[in-house]
Parts: structure tokens; C-alpha cells; sequence
């Protein structure tokens, strides 16, 4: 049996916000992180809060890449205050650790039999992780990033406003705009691809390649802004129903042991990873149509998956993105040290499930190695 599930309701545009001003809510406890309070972002959010004289608790403890410590720290503050909403205002960070938090605390509070469960809204600031619209949540432990999913973890609402994204600066535009690429190329070619997953994919694809670069030389530019948060939440919707694949894995275990950006790794392994899938025929069928659906027309498809890697990597270094580990900075000595590790991970990864290739561990090896 099918499932396409398409959860939260999305308020989008200049008025979104708006939509904070019509709940029946009394008590909100909202997740951010500590930049999002220093640039004032927050304010827009309990400026309408005190205007309706809701009461709301902040908790900004969380860093990029939410740890298991500071989730656990902000469940002992969501329980103390008993909200009867929850608002996740960030990246994907602050709106996975939120996620985590809400999932955790269900689950405890459901065991001694309690089941009120606060309304929960996600307000993104990056375009991005489209957290706002997926079951899953990283969280990271010393060296492993941990994908949970469960529909639990799904937003009731999610808000695109583009004034939260007017601050970000080019380097986060050009990482979280990659990782939105990923979402979707990963989604286009997984094992439960569907015509549901591949048309949001695809819309986000022509999306990110149509307006990310403009996007980064000149973030004042409101259309391409506000594509990308679009195209963010498109690719959310994909993946968030046909998975990844490996380019996440190995993001994931590397993002844990050498802390790099999230969407700058996936960037820079890429090409080689769509290459290294496309040895699967219909990896590389699917990638000739993403760039039939870009306005190429290659001959075969081996060509179409050349055409791909090449337009990802001149897109990808425009934007200043190394183009290798090494020329990322991750040091040599450890990274070949704990390659065994890093493969376990690699192989246990939610995400490998959905590649469209299998892979031994010799040719997962070759694969890291080419991409140091
Ligand atoms: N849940 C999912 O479906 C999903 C999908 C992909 C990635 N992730 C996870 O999400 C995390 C990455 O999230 P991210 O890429 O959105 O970055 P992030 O939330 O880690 O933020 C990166 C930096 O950008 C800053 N920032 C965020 N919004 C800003 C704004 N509007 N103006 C100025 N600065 C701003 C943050 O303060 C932070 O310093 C990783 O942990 C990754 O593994 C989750
Ligand atoms: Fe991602």
C-alpha cells in the first residue's frame, strides 16, 4: 500500500505570520538558537504573542547540529512549562531539536498516561533542511548524527515567511541551497520514488538551479528569496516520502566526527556520489531525466549523468564550495584512520535503505577515498 502524506498546513508569503493571530492559544514554549534571538528574528514572532497576551518561554540553548544533551536539557524545560503550543523558529537545527524534544516527551508522558499534546508549529529561517515538512529529526551524539523519523514529529503548521530569511548570509544561502538540491536528487532516484515524490522534487530541482546562485550573489533579490524557500519546503515534501540515499550517509557521519556544515558536505561529495549511483541503470536513467526536465538534451543516459555532476560542481564552486574532503579541511591522518567507522555508519544509516545502488564495503571505501 501506497502512503503520500502531506501533513502540516503551509501559510506562506509577507502575511504568513498572520496566521498566529487567530489560535486558540494561551501558553507557547519556542525553540531557537542564540542567533536567531541576537538578530532579533524572534521578535517578530512574540511581538504577536504579547499583542494577544500569550505567555511564551524561550529556549535558545541549541547549536547548529542539536546534541542529545541539549535536547535533553530542553525536554526538562518544555515539561516545566506544559505549553499548549510549541513553536520551532530556526534552521534545521533549533527545528529538529524542538522535533526531538516534542517526540521524547510524548513518549514518556504517553507511558504514565498522559496524552495532551501540544499544537506544534515550525517556522524555518533557512532554505534548507524543509524540516518544517518532514517526520525526520537529526540528532548528534559525540560522532554520530542520528536521523529519527516519525509522523509524530510532523508539524500542524508550518510558516514561509520571507522576512525570516533576509538575514542569511551567502555561505549559509549557498550550504542550506545545496542540501535542498540533495533533498531532492536523492528523493528523484530512491527506492520509493513515486509520481507524487518526483514532481515536488523536480519543482525544487529547477528551482534550486534556476535561483540559488542569483540567490547567493545578491540575497536582497526577493523572487528568488522567496523561490527557494518554496523550493526548500518542495524537496522536504519528497524526501520526506521517499528518503535519501547515501549522499546524506555520509554527510551525517562525517558531519559528526569533523564538524562541517550539514549542506556544505553534501555539496562537495555530490557528483561523485551521483556517479558512483548512477553505475545502477536506473539511477542513471532517472538522472538523465533530471537533466531532460533542466533543458539539456543528452544522448544517452551516461551522458545526461556527466551533464549533472558538471552543472552541480560549476554551480557548487561559483558559490566558493571546495571541491574536495581535503580542500574542506578535514585532516587526512583521522579521516583515514576511522574510515571503518565511518562505513559502519555509512552501511547503518536510515538513509542507505533508500539508495538506489547497493554498495560493498570495498567500493564504499574506494567512494570515500576518491572524495578525500
Ligand atoms: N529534519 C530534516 O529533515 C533535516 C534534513 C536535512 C538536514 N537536517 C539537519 O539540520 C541541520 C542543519 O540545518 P540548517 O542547514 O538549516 O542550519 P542550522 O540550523 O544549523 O543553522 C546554521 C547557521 O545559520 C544560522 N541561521 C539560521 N537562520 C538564519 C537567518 N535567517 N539569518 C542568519 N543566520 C541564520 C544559525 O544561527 C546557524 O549559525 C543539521 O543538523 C542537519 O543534519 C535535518
Ligand atoms: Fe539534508
Amino acid at each position: 500500500m501506497g502512503l503520500f502524506q502531506i501533513k502540516p498546513d503551509i501559510h506562506y508569503g509577507a502575511n504568513s505570520l498572520d496566521i498566529l493571530r487567530t489560535l486558540e492559544i494561551e501558553k507557547v514554549f519556542l525553540v531557537t538558537d542564540e542567533n536567531m534571538v541576537k538578530l532579533k528574528v524572534i521578535n517578530k514572532v512574540t511581538n504577536i504573542l504579547k499583542s494577544r497576551g500569550i505567555e511564551a518561554k524561550v529556549y535558545s540553548d541549541v547549536k547548529p547540529d542539536p546534541t542529545d544533551e541539549e535536547i535533553i536539557k530542553g525536554m526538562l524545560e518544555l515539561s516545566a512549562c506544559d505549553p499548549d503550543c510549541v513553536i520551532a523558529l530556526g534552521g534545521g537545527s533549533p527545528i529538529d531539536a524542538c522535533k526531538s524534544m516534542i517526540y521524547f516527551t510524548n513518549q514518556i508522558k504517553r507511558a504514565i498516561g498522559q496524552n495532551k499534546k501540544p499544537k506544534f508549529i515550525a517556522i524555518p529561517t533557512t532554505s534548507g533542511t524543509g524540516s518544517e515538512v518532514t517526520s525526520y529529526a537529526v540528532v548528534t551524539t559525540k560522532d554520530k548524527k542520528i536521523p529519527l523519523s516519525d509522523s509524530e514529529m510532523l508539524p500542524d503548521i508550518a510558516i514561509l515567511n520571507p522576512e525570516f530569511i533576509k538575514t542569511l548570509s551567502p555561505s549559509i544561502i549557498a550550504d542550506t541551497g545545496m542540501d535542498v538540491l540533495t533533498h531532492a536528487i536523492e528523493a528523484y532516484v530512491s527506492k520509493s520514488r513515486n509520481l507524487f515524490t518526483n514532481t515536488f522534487a523536480i519543482g525544487a530541482i529547477k528551482t534550486v538551479f534556476a535561483d540559488l546562485v542569483s540567490n547567493f550573489e545578491n540575497p536582497q533579490l526577493e523572487k528568488e528569496r522567496i523561490n527557494l524557500q518554496i523550493a526548500s519546503c518542495m524537496a522536504g515534501v519528497a524526501f520526506s516520502n521517499a528518503g535519501l540515499g547515501i549522499n546524506h550517509s555520509i554527510a551525517h557521519s562525517l558531519g559528526a566526527r569533523f564538524h562541517k556544515p550539514h549542506g556544505r558536505l553534501n555539496a562537495v561529495i555530490m557528483s561523485e556520489v551521483i556517479q558512483f549511483n548512477a553505475r545502477n541503470k536506473n539511477a542513471a536513467k532517472y538522472y538523465r531525466e533530471i537533466v531532460e526536465a533542466l533543458g539539456f538534451s543528452p544522448k544517452e543516459d551516461v551522458e545526461g549523468v556527466e551533464i549533472l555532476a558538471k552543472a552541480i560542481k560549476m554551480r557548487a564552486s561559483k558559490m566558493g564550495i571546495p571541491n574536495s574532503l581535503s580542500e574542506l579541511g578535514i585532516p587526512k591522518e583521522q579521516y583515514f584512520a576511522e574510515m571503518e567507522g565511518i562505513i559502519d555508519q555509512i552501511e547503518n544509516d536510515m538513509c542507505t535503505g533508500e539508495n538506489p545502488r547497493r554498495f560493498s564495503r570495498i567500493e564504499m571505501k574506494q567512494l570515500l577515498t576518491d572524495l578525500y
